[in-house]
């Protein structure tokens, strides 16, 4: 699952990642993802010890983050779409202000809620409403400037005594820099923290897959592109894996790059 929310990171041309886990799974993640090194960037790791809320990431990353604008994405977010990747770019470009991707949902209670105006700015946002103002869905896909650091270090838990991203994002709003991409028809987003939504996304991967022969997520072959790996480094970590599909369609793919 986490390869999906990395390879969004790749796309938008992050090659610094900072994963935060709970103390029980960092080991699982280290021993998959390693430093990075395999797919051109450089991962480290970061600890939540409590559920306390996603906002709570730029604490926990204070240091990491450093002076620079941030960019945090749920590691259960699945996003596809023609231009994705254009969006992406653009969006790590910010330095000043939010961006937030909005997406059309028949079930918003799900999730924060964005309202915009005719002109798509941002008129409202709340956390899970019982009575939505709107469809639109903030996926779990946010850009910060830096100021977002100190936003979070005077945000005070909500009801359910998390640090919620939704409070980060109407600091901005009111402040009238949040800014609201919407993710139109073609697009897919899924949040797989349901069992339903789960198998919804794996469907939707599965058919995408077999009809086209594309992996939608393959880190070397993103790596590849952005040019972070060259093609010999990404034919010996190919040559390195376990027989599997992914390592089949590696194979297959740099094949046409020879
Ligand atoms: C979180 C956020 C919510 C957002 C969603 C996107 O909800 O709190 O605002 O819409 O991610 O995936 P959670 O998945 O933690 O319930």
């Amino acid at each position: 699952m986490v390869y999906y929310p990395l390879s969004i990171l790749m796309l938008a041309g992050i090659a610094e990642v900072l994963i935060i886990t709970t103390p029980d799974d960092q080991a699982q993640y280290k021993k998959l993802l390693g430093d990075g090194g395999k797919f051109g960037i450089s991962i480290h790791y970061g600890l939540q010890f409590h559920p306390s809320g996603l906002a709570e990431a730029f604490l926990i990353g204070e240091k990491f983050i450093g002076d620079d604008p941030v960019c945090l994405i749920l590691g259960d977010n699945v996003f596809w779409g023609p231009g994705l990747s254009k969006k992406l770019v653009n969006a790590a470009l910010l330095t000043d202000g939010a961006k937030v991707f909005g997406y059309e949902v028949n079930d918003p209670e799900r999730f924060g809620v964005v309202e915009i105006d005719t002109s798509g700015q941002a008129v409202s946002i709340d956390e899970k409403p019982s009575c939505p103002r709107s469809n639109l869905a903030v996926t779990g896909l946010y850009f910060y400037d830096n100021a977002v650091i100190e936003y979070a270090k005077n945000l005070k838990p909500s009801a359910r005594g998390e640090l919620e991203i939704t409070s980060l994002n109407e600091i901005y709003l009111q402040k009238g820099k949040l800014k609201v991409e919407v993710l139109g028809r073609g697009y897919s987003w899924f949040d797989t923290g349901t069992v339903d939504s789960l198998l919804s996304a794996t469907n939707f991967v599965q058919s995408i897959q077999a009809q086209q022969g594309y992996l939608i997520a393959c880190l070397e072959e993103i790596a590849f592109h952005k040019k972070l790996l060259s093609l010999q480094q990404v034919i010996a970590t190919c040559n390195n894996m376990p027989n599997s599909q992914y390592k089949r369609y590696l194979e297959r793919t740099m094949q046409r790059y020879v």
